[in-house]
């Protein structure tokens, strides 16, 4: 139940952007995590700080659950709102406040759509890299509630590496900032560092300061067609043993393109039947002649292992496409079947055995996967397909096969999400990822920040 005050305290608070109608509640009861949703009691769009606080103060104090919400493009499911309550959309913080050419610094609310705020500052001469395939719908503030990657991350890092400071709204209703706005920062424990990649249990995030850096004027981009997908891997750690470290390396089975391919009414890619795989690899920098040197490097390297014709982008429109594609297959997959997404990551020269891992459990348990995603940062996406799986197979088997595949990917020293959070779906598997005592001090760090519980309750533990 819940009580029609609460309402009428929101109502009054926020009038017409308190919601209660059936359209928001369904709207804001999912995210992009497969087919999960739950409703909220309640649709807030609070549009400031002090409203953020008033919110949190109340729920804090009648223990309401409060989920944050951003573009809702997440896929580990967290911004859904497990135990009803409120759900929190951060839409109404939308504007960039500065871009500070001086410092290479941008301040942002966590409302802004990543590929504006990034065409905002390229305008300036300046970049801000990490690039999620949503990148044109997601919000900057998900992207660092979930440090969020991308194909750039594999030479620019991933979202913590740019963020600077916070404004944090915590659960009591306080404000504070995270840090300062420097590049270096020796003073005490790192907040900021903490609240990034949080999943929005610590705190509603609401001023972002972001590091800038100048944006590379070149780049070159090559797909390169594999006869055999664990060489394609395997190709991937020894263009960085070269002392290339591309823009972009990008892993798809020969599924992930056909399907998007079809998804997207594209067919200039040619997928011959022997095609198992392919990597799509760009340089970036700002001097033509060192980024032909790069491509030199790599096609020397991938002389050795047994591909294609290498298809080099002639254009920007080839390039667009090209992205476009590698861009589009999460979206591809869903499309197909229902699915479950796992966000595997190892140390890079492992992939080839990660990969193998995968289709051996995959026959073992007699499931379809298509993996994809950013080999040159060891991190692969594993769609694993419904197909004609019994609802039993689904529901009680595949969890076992899944902790099978994470048990693998820790004995190879990695981990069990690389970019896409823990959130909801990834939480019965943190025992693989860490200890008892690891998850017994987040634990406490989550009772410091939010003694009751009230933030995203349901989430990473
Ligand atoms: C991608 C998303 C799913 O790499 O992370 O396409
Ligand atoms: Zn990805």
């Amino acid at each position: 139940m819940f009580p029609e005050s609460h309402i009428s305290f929101f109502t009054e608070l926020l009038q017409d952007r308190c919601s209660i109608t059936e359209e928001d509640l369904k709207k804001y009861s999912h995210d992009e995590t497969e087919d999960i949703s739950r409703l909220p009691n309640v649709v807030l769009k609070p549009e400031s700080v002090q409203e953020i606080s008033q919110i949190l103060t109340y729920c804090n104090e009648h223990n309401i659950p409060v989920t944050p919400s951003g573009a809702r493009t997440g896929l580990s499911g967290g911004a859904i709102p497990l135990h009803g309550g409120v759900a929190l959309s951060m839409e109404k913080f939308n504007r960039i406040l500065n871009i500070d050419e001086n410092n290479h610094q941008v301040t942002t609310e966590p409302g802004v759509i990543t590929q504006v705020l990034q065409e905002k500052v390229k305008a300036k001469g300046l970049m801000y890299p990490p690039d999620p395939a949503s990148k044109g719908s997601c919000f900057i503030g998900g992207n660092v509630s979930e440090n969020s990657g991308g194909p750039k991350a594999v030479k620019y890092g991933v979202t913590n590496e740019y963020v600077l400071n916070l404004e944090v709204v915590l659960p009591s209703g306080e404000v504070i900032w995270t840090g300062a706005n420097v590049l270096k920062n020796a003073t005490g424990y790192n907040l900021t560092q903490l609240i990034t990649g949080s999943e929005g249990t610590l705190g509603i995030i609401t001023k972002i300061v972001l590091k800038l850096i100048p944006h590379p004027t070149h780049d070159l981009l090559m797909l390169v067609p594999f006869y055999n997908a664990e060489t394609a891997c395997k190709a991937v750690a020894e263009i960085f043993k070269e002392g290339i470290i591309p823009s972009g390396l990008e892993f798809m089975e020969r599924d992930a393109l056909i399907w998007t391919q079809q998804f997207v009414g594209e067919s200039s890619v040619e997928i011959k039947e022997n095609h198992a795989a392919h990597l799509l690899i760009e340089v970036d920098g700002f001097d033509p002649d060192i980024l032909m040197n790069d491509c030199s490097t790599i096609m020397s390297v991938l002389e050795r292992f047994e591909t294609d014709e290498i298809l080099f982008a002639e254009s920007q429109a080839q390039k667009d496409t090209l992205w476009k594609l590698r861009r589009s297959v999460g979206e591809a997959v869903k499309a197909n079947s229902i699915y479950k997404e796992e966000d595997t990551v190892v140390p890079r020269y492992e992939l080839p055995t990660l990969l193998r891992h995968i289709k051996r459990i995959g026959n073992e348990y007699g499931f379809k996967s298509v993996c994809y995603g950013h080999a040159g940062d060891g991190n692969l996406h594993v769609n694993i397909i419904k197909g004609k799986l019994t609802e039993e197979q689904w529901e009680i088997e595949l969890p076992k096969a899944i902790r099978a595949l994470f048990m693998e990917v820790v004995k190879l020293g990695g981990t069990i999400s690389g970019e896409h959070g823990i959130g909801l779906v990834q939480k019965p598997y943190m025992d693989i990822a860490f200890s008892g005592n690891s998850l017994d001090l987040m634990r406490g760090i989550k009772a410091v920040f939010d003694p009751n519980g009230i933030l995203n309750p349901g989430k990473i533990f």
